[in-house]
């Protein structure tokens, strides 16, 4: 930063306060006006004694005996006393008020000097300018950022040249003259080479020791910080469209797997029972062929019973034949009638016919795993399970609480169901929040747009 007229300005004051003090010290002085003042008694004295002065003073004024003037002599030595005691006192006062002074002054050149390190040291461009916008005060840092050759290339140039839109600039400075102050998160400025920044700034109105108005402007280069974020937010985009990408594929084979077990296992187990009851049926056979075939029958329909479960995890078909409210109201029932000790409640109310396919799988995977969730980590002894629609504030909202022992925030988390279900919530433009309390219990709360869920329809 340059040193500005002032600073040289108060260096000088200093040394000049301090010169006297530094050069004849006080005590030396003193003793040189002593000698003086002894000499000059001395020499009085000798004078007076060769021409008898006071006999002369004496007689003289024993004429006016009448008006005391005999006792001048005394009352004026008393005086000589008295002004020699008082100048003595004055000067220890005035060495005492130098001394302070000097203290003074050596404190505001020491804080001078830290705030002229803040400025000069700051990672922050600083710099004023006077009232037309010509900076007139810069430091290093404004340099770097302007790509200019040095900091002291800056003064004289106008602040609005370095702004990248100048309807921005002249927006400011009508701020700046109402006497506003100015915060932009995101300003782009352009540098001395035209390649753009992006920087936080603020500019105050203010004025000079002067009374001159004048700005005081303080920008911080987010550049890199701005292109980190935006490579952030490109690869949680891609990441997310990978997410979304994997559950689509994950229900497409879902569904693939469901419907081969329904028409190829369907039809070949339909054919082997056929087959079985046939033979079971066949009055030439001994009676324990029969019984063989009976158990084969049994077989056979509990790899149906099992092959059927599958399927309806894999794929609810409830879903598509009945709805969403039908479809999760069977599988709250299933998953209860395997939970008999838990209290379960359930509700899903005025949920609109047309929430779309990817709406309702999803809210239907979101039940299925927060119940599962809650029968693997919870201990819960109620569950509630509501599901409403919101047309007011245009949403779905669904909302899974139990009063189990809460999630363990500590705890080692490797698993992937609530991460996934916030994947598929938010691939919707939904929220996802999961709300906990140790030994009080978990609540999952989502909640989708309903213009979403029905344009995914
Ligand atoms: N209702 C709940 N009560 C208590 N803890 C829970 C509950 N739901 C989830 N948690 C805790 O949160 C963790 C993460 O759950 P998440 O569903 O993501 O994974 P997971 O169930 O362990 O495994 P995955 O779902 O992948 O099979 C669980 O390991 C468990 O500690
Ligand atoms: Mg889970």
């Amino acid at each position: 930063m340059q040193a500005s007229p002032e600073s040289r300005e108060f260096r000088m004051t200093t040394t000049l306060l301090r010169t006297p003090a530094s050069t004849t010290p006080a005590g030396v002085a003193a003793w040189r006006d002593l000698f003086l003042v002894a000499g000059a008694t001395v020499v009085t004295f000798l004078v007076a004694g060769l021409l008898e002065l006071s006999e002369g003073v004496g007689g003289f004024l024993k004429h006016f005996e009448a008006y005391q003037l005999d006792e001048v002599p005394l009352a004026v030595a008393v005086l000589v006393v008295g002004l020699a005691w008082s100048s003595w006192r004055r000067s220890r006062q005035a060495e005492r008020e130098l001394a302070l002074r000097l203290e003074a002054q050596e404190g505001l050149s020491v804080q001078r000097a830290y705030f002229e390190t803040l400025i000069r040291e700051n990672l922050s461009a600083s710099l004023i300018t006077d009232d037309r916008g010509r900076i007139t005060i810069a430091n290093p840092e404004l340099g770097h950022l302007f790509g200019l050759p040095a900091a002291e290339s800056a003064p004289g140039r106008d602040l609005g040249s370095f702004y990248a839109d100048a309807g921005q600039w002249r927006a400011h400075r009508a701020a700046l003259e109402r006497g506003e102050r100015v915060e932009v998160p995101g300003l782009r400025v352009r540098r001395e080479d035209g390649q753009e920044a992006t920087v936080i700034a603020r500019l105050v109105p203010g004025r000079n020791p002067q009374g001159a108005v004048e700005v005081h402007a303080f920008f911080t280069d987010v550049s890199a910080l701005e292109a980190t974020r935006a490579a952030l937010a490109r690869a949680l985009e891609e990441n997310r469209l990978l997410a979304q990408r994997g559950i689509e594929l994950l229900e497409a084979e879902r569904r693939h797997i469901a419907r081969e077990l329904h028409d190829e296992m369907g039809q070949w187990l339909n054919a082997l029972k056929i087959d079985a009851v046939s033979f079971r049926d066949r009055d030439d056979l001994p009676g324990d062929a029969r019984s063989v075939g009976q158990g084969m029958i049994e077989l056979i329909n509990h790899v149906y019973d099992v092959a059927r479960e599958l399927m309806r995890r894999l794929r609810p078909v409830a879903l598509d034949e009945l709805g969403l409210a039908a479809a999760l109201q069977y599988c709250v029932d299933q998953w209860h009638r395997r939970q008999p000790a838990l209290q379960c409640e359930f509700r899903a109310d005025a949920l609109p016919d047309s929430l779309g396919e990817a709406a309702n799988i999803t809210l239907y995977r979101l039940v299925q795993e927060c119940l599962t969730n809650i029968t693997k980590h919870s201990g819960a002894r109620q569950v509630a399970i509501d599901l409403r629609c919101d047309r007011d504030r245009r949403v779905v909202e669904a909302r899974v609480a139990d009063d189990g022992r809460g999630i363990d925030e500590a705890g080692n988390r490797q698993g992937l169901g609530l991460v996934g279900l916030r994947e598929r919530i938010e691939m919707l433009g939904g929220r996802f929040r999961v709300d906990s309390t140790p030994g009080e219990g978990t609540v999952v709360l989502a909640t989708l747009p309903l213009t979403a869920t029905e344009s995914a329809a």
